[in-house]
């Protein structure tokens, strides 16, 4: 490392998690040293505490790698070739604030600043900060920390912000179409399950892919941010977004509970210019010989459903999606890519002729047939090659067929010991590999090789 960081984490302070983090130590090691359970014990007794705190105190929490309002590492978010953004959690005082910058370069002298300003105002918080890094170049690669202050706020003539707190300085590379090959991950449906998530991020940091693509039912029902913590930014188990960036596809469980409307706040939307602008969670993401193309797919039911009581309004959303895919797919982007992939929480197709379609009253959706009718005709027009779908919580690969240019592969699952799948996609110009692990014992559920479209 370059220039110290000038805050209160000095060399000697660091905890062994950053110290290792750095080092990159194997985290499977590190935590079974540490010892999980204590680990969780310290955010279950912060949980039963109550109070504003999103963790316990130190003496409860061992080796906590954070210092001052800082409570998480950071996330990298919503990657372009020429923009990457930064968010983490805090956990200010009782009675205090957070606001927080970016500080970045081409060097780990770092240099340029970036701040999550939104019309004059920097960011002030009890839960989360982030900031857009602009104006990068494509496939570079960056340095960058966090700055965190605590802000005692007692009216708009008396505020007092406290010294930064840096977290240790992190890299990360833009994407870039030049680049000469491309590997990403998919995890999808930890419902909130600690060791399905403990064993994900374990293999992510083994697996090391250039993304992370993190395909719906994060949890159950987005009731407080506390569980984005615990669920998405994973701060127990280490920085598995920190020199990679996450891609967050919604799926229909991510939708329920009264926070969900807030989830933006630790899930950053994507920005779509000009008449896509309304749109924020679908997202597409060029890098080297693959495009990648998230939808999201919405609720499991109709929005008619008593269910809801009138609160979903689903389906002109997807309407909206499969009109910004037709033109996605037609940007440079996407039609120079040799490999178009298409992430989506539900399925796109099912043989089974009694899976429920999602469009009607019974029951929930086994699949999405509405977004399919919708999507479908400009993915053949486009020649996609994959969908990559969850939500069934089982394991199944449907192959392309005459009538249906894309394959399908749906997989991923809470329970670690039967259903719990990372998916590994490697590619180059010439073929993109797809496995699908089994994380429990690291067994291959099913391997295909993909030939690249004519472009
Ligand atoms: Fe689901």
């Amino acid at each position: 490392m370059g220039e110290e960081p000038k805050g209160r984490i000095e060399k000697n302070d660091k905890s062994e998690a950053v110290i290792m983090e750095q080092k990159g130590v194997n985290r499977r090691t590190f935590l079974s040293a540490l010892g999980a359970a204590g680990v969780l014990g310290a955010v279950r007794s912060a949980a039963n505490a109550g109070g504003n705190r999103l963790y316990a105190q130190e003496n409860d929490a061992p080796a906590s790698p954070f210092e001052g309002a800082a409570a998480s590492y950071p996330v990298l978010q919503n990657p372009g070739p020429r923009g990457m953004s930064v968010s983490w959690a805090v956990r200010p005082e009782e009675g205090k604030l957070a606001t927080g910058w970016v500080e970045w370069g081409l060097t780990e002298a770092l240099g340029e600043t970036s701040r999550g300003a939104e019309f004059g105002l920097n960011q002030l918080s009890s839960t989360f900060l982030s900031a857009r890094i602009r104006g990068l170049q494509p496939g570079t690669t960056y340095y960058y920390r966090t700055a965190t202050c605590q802000v005692l706020f007692e009216n708009a003539y008396h505020i007092t912000t406290e010294e930064p707190v840096y977290s240790p300085v992190y890299s990360f590379k833009t994407a870039s179409r030049n680049a000469g090959s491309e590997k990403f991950a998919v995890i999808n449906d930890t419902h909130e399950a600690q060791p399905t998530l403990k064993a994900l991020m374990g293999r992510i940091a083994e697996v090391d892919p250039e993304q992370v693509i993190w395909n719906g039912d994060l949890l159950n029902s987005f009731v407080e941010p506390k569980q984005a913590v615990d669920s998405i930014y994973c701060p127990q188990y280490g920085a598995f977004a920190a020199n990679r960036p996450l891609l967050f596809n919604n799926g229909n469980h991510d939708h329920r509970g009264i926070w969900a409307r807030k989830k933006s706040d630790a899930l950053l939307p994507w920005r779509h210019k000009g008449i896509f602008g309304d749109l924020g969670r679908n997202f597409v993401l060029r890098n080297g010989p693959v495009a990648l193309i998230g939808l999201d797919t919405g609720e499991d039911k109709p929005d008619a459903n008593p269910v809801f009581s009138g609160l979903a309004n689903f389906e002109p959303y997807r309407e909206r999606q499969a009109a910004w895919l037709s033109q996605t797919l037609k940007t440079k982007q996407v039609r120079s890519a040799p490999f178009i992939i298409v992430i989506c929480h539900i399925p796109l197709f099912d043989s089974r002729p009694d899976a429920n379609p999602g469009d009607i009253m019974v029951d929930f959706a086994a699949w999405q047939r509405p977004m399919a009718r919708m999507c479908d005709p400009f993915m053949e027009d486009a020649g996609v090659q994959l969908v990559i779908a969850a939500h069934e919580h089982a394991f199944r690969y449907d192959p392309a067929t005459g009538n249906r240019c894309w394959a399908q592969v749906v997989g991923g699952g809470p329970e670690l010991e039967q259903n719990t799948t990372i998916m590994v996609g490697e590619a180059t110009a010439e073929k993109l590999t797809l496995r699908v692990e089994k994380v429990a014992d690291g067994t291959t559920l099913g391997e295909w090789d993909f030939a690249p479209r004519k472009v």
